[in-house]
């Protein structure tokens, strides 16, 4: 549909809305952000170690405080070497700590840092900074830090492909993993430090390490360790081996919904149609293409999921007969008529498979009467809370960044979330989950 035209029932009674969300919404600008869970109010020591890769912790400074920790970023004395410490001063509002033997606001500056912090994460992670940690030397400040903490703390190793892959390196991040717990996200293949080869060793980019410390930070959550499953993105049906029935769906919901359950510790399988989305750090991701294929992919894991968010646009309908050979325009004439068929409902018959006490989460975009039409899906596919949105609205619903959306529970009154980023609004969704699951 263009923007700005009217959906094309948009004159029907919408007597079951309440009457904000018929005014036109204010833009959101997309690259905005807020404090949110679980990193609102917490504080992070970001430890930097001399590699290369310091610059992208610059970035996951910023976004750690623009999503409301309080950072406080820690040098080694080479890390300074790769990048000045006014960049974090710049971007946290904090100086950064360098000195081993400085004083805190509450006694000695490594022991503050090391109290105070509900998450410790060392990005990058040399080699170097690996094996001081793993042999419990107090040397710098980091180190120091390291030892005296008692909050989870986070590796993000970043070092040459030779060097990660060293025997000696690989010993000291199992000892680090498998006895002191540290968790570690990364490294990935990539092309390394200039004429360095491209193995594994590149650090993950910085918004990788922002949801890392989330997911560190939400210990408490109810979802930690929770088995979440996703469906996401359209379903394509085929007609021939060149066209296909399918919808408009981004799939963005959907993957901004699974990254928000991995953030807060579940364990999430991703089961998405057709998406160009890039699939969310840590998520089991199964592709599919067709409503039949999704069925199968969500139906095999429902018995083990205690939660079911099911984001995908699935198509109504298939073609009755896939054909093999390409329809052509010659044999069809002026027109033609396709004969379909019903698919199965995935939400309705997964609810089934899952077990007692399991929630599950439904979405309906519609163009008109949006909650009436949410609540009757409510029961017919045994949802737990639909998040209803409008089709055809700029800045809502397929392929746009934001949506603003209505929760439509069984007994409570639906209520209107405001326009937000595709994230924030997936936060939002599991922090309702998460009162679920521990009720
Ligand atoms: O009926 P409608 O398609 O609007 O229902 C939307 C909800 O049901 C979504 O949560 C969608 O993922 C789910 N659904 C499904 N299988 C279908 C059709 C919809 O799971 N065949």
């Amino acid at each position: 549909m263009p923007p700005g035209s009217e959906p094309p029932d948009a004159r029907e009674p919408r007597d079951a809305l309440p009457p904000e969300p018929l005014s036109t919404p204010e833009p959101f600008p997309s690259d905005a952000r807020e404090p949110r869970p679980p990193w609102q109010g917490k504080r992070v020591v970001l430890g930097v170690s001399g590699g290369i890769a310091a610059y992208k912790s610059v970035q996951a400074a910023r976004d750690l405080t623009v999503f409301g920790a309080t950072v406080d970023v820690v040098l080694t004395p080479a890390a300074t070497e790769f990048v000045a410490p006014l960049s974090f001063a710049g971007v946290t509002g904090r100086e950064p700590c360098r000195s081993t033997f400085g004083i805190g606001a509450d006694g000695a500056l490594h022991m503050d840092l090391a109290r105070k912090a509900d998450c410790v994460c060392v990005a990058p992670a040399t080699a170097d900074l690996l094996a001081r940690a793993a042999s419990g030397q107090a040397d710098d400040l980091l180190a120091a830090v390291l030892l005296a903490t008692r909050a989870p703390v986070l590796v993000a190793p970043a070092m040459n492909d030779a060097m990660f892959a060293h025997p000696q390196t690989q010993a000291n991040l199992s000892r680090l993993e498998n006895v002191f717990g540290y968790r570690r996200v990364g490294p990935v293949a990539g092309r390394l430090a200039a004429g360095e080869g491209s193995g594994a060793g590149r650090m993950v980019e910085p918004s990788v390490v922002v949801q890392a410390v989330g997911r560190a930070l939400a210990g408490d959550s109810a979802l930690a360790g929770v088995h979440v499953l996703v469906t996401a993105g359209p379903t394509w049906e085929p007609l021939d081996p060149v066209r296909y029935f399918g919808n408009r769906s981004s799939g963005k919901m959907g993957y901004a919904l699974a990254a928000a359950a991995w953030q807060r510790g579940a364990e999430v399988t991703l089961v998405s149609g057709p998406s160009g989305e890039e699939p969310p750090w840590g998520v089991e991701l199964v592709r599919v293409e067709t409503a039949l294929e999704m069925r199968e992919a969500v139906l095999d894991r429902a018995g083990g999921a205690a939660v079911a968010v099911h984001a995908a646009a699935v198509s109504d309908y298939r073609p009755r007969q896939v054909l093999s050979e390409k329809i052509r325009k010659s044999e069809t004439g002026s027109g033609m008529d396709v004969p379909v068929v019903s698919n199965p409902d995935i939400a309705t018959e997964s609810r089934r498979r899952m077990p007692p006490g399991g929630v599950s989460v439904g979405f309906a975009l519609e163009t008109s009467d949006v909650v009436a039409r949410a609540k009757a899906k409510l029961a017919n596919k045994g949802f737990d809370f639909i998040v209803a949105n409008r089709a055809g609205v700029e800045g809502e619903g397929f392929g746009a960044d934001t949506n603003r959306a209505f929760i439509v529970e069984p007994d409570n009154a639906p209520r209107e979330l405001p326009l937000m980023p595709k994230d924030a609004l997936a936060g939002r969704i599991m922090e309702l989950i998460e009162g679920r699951l521990a009720g």
